[in-house]
């Protein structure tokens, strides 16, 4: 069977096109932006590693740019994208492990915290695990499906809270409070998937008690993209004392709105 029929045998044509598009699209940007995010955390006496970060930033965003371009229903050329997408995205992957393990070996100074380095990677991870689902035109069980998109984002949302609340100026007490009340509580959140999924590994089926659960995901990722957006015209009007560029509060900002749009879409 040619690889092209294969991609539709779960999924229709359509359905293969729009869901590659619009990873690549979201995801595609975010990969070239951690490649900044690490350019800028890097001591500058390290001119390989800051030169290898620039390749990603410049290698993304042409892939962007082809993916962006791409219109009307061609799944050769999606396919061929998605390829390219998994490649580049591979080789991001060793380099945030080769950084990660010169930081923990001490090895490397600089900026980056290693449970940054940890949660970009995790991220880059999910995006070539999402693309190869697609090439191979597998479909999941929704239930199991649910749990591991909810696992994955609560935990990247508490991430996010610890990494607002330590970049902070720690006079920033009361939004420094507010952080870890949402880390605290993203955290519960992400063990209680983790029980879902423990108690549903055999039989994945849907109850009532799961369906709660995400209505609770759902609440308490929203007033935490609620939180995000004030931080974020907060860094952009300079009324805020941070470490934080502007260009991460948005980041992060997008990631939540985009964890909102798949843990809905997998509700239905
Ligand atoms: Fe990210
Ligand atoms: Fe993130």
């Amino acid at each position: 069977m040619s690889d092209d029929k294969k991609a539709n045998r779960g999924l229709g044509q359509n359905q293969f096109i729009n869901e590659s598009l619009s990873l690549n699209v979201f995801w595609l940007r975010i990969m070239k932006e951690h490649s900044l995010f690490l350019r800028l955390g890097l001591p500058c006496d390290q001119q390989e590693l800051i030169e290898r970060a620039l390749f990603f930033e410049q290698a993304f965003d042409r892939l962007l740019d082809r993916a962006q371009r791409i219109q009307g229903g061609n799944v050769p050329v999606v396919r061929a994208l998605n390829e390219e997408s998994i490649q580049l995205t591979r080789e991001l992957i060793e380099y945030k492990t080769r950084l990660l393990l010169m930081m923990l070996e001490c090895r490397l100074g600089g900026f980056n915290y290693p449970l940054l380095i940890d949660h970009i990677r995790r991220e880059a991870i999910y995006f070539v695990n999402h693309l190869e689902r697609l090439q191979r035109g597998e479909m999941i069980n929704p239930v199991t499906n649910l749990l591991l998109e909810e696992v994955f984002w609560l935990r990247i949302m508490a991430d996010h809270s610890k990494f607002i609340k330590h970049l902070l100026d720690p006079s920033e007490r009361q939004l420094v409070e507010t952080a870890n009340v949402f880390s605290e509580q993203l955290d519960e959140l992400r063990f209680q998937a983790e029980d879902f999924q423990s108690f549903l590994r055999i039989n994945p089926m849907f109850v009532p008690s799961l369906g709660r659960f995400t209505n609770d995901a759902i609440t308490a990722i929203t007033s935490l993209r609620d939180f995000k957006a004030q931080a974020k015209d907060l860094i952009a009007r300079c009324e805020i004392i941070s470490l934080i560029p502007e260009l991460l509060a948005d980041h992060v900002l997008r990631e939540a709105k985009h964890s909102l749009v798949i843990l809905r879409d997998c509700q239905r």
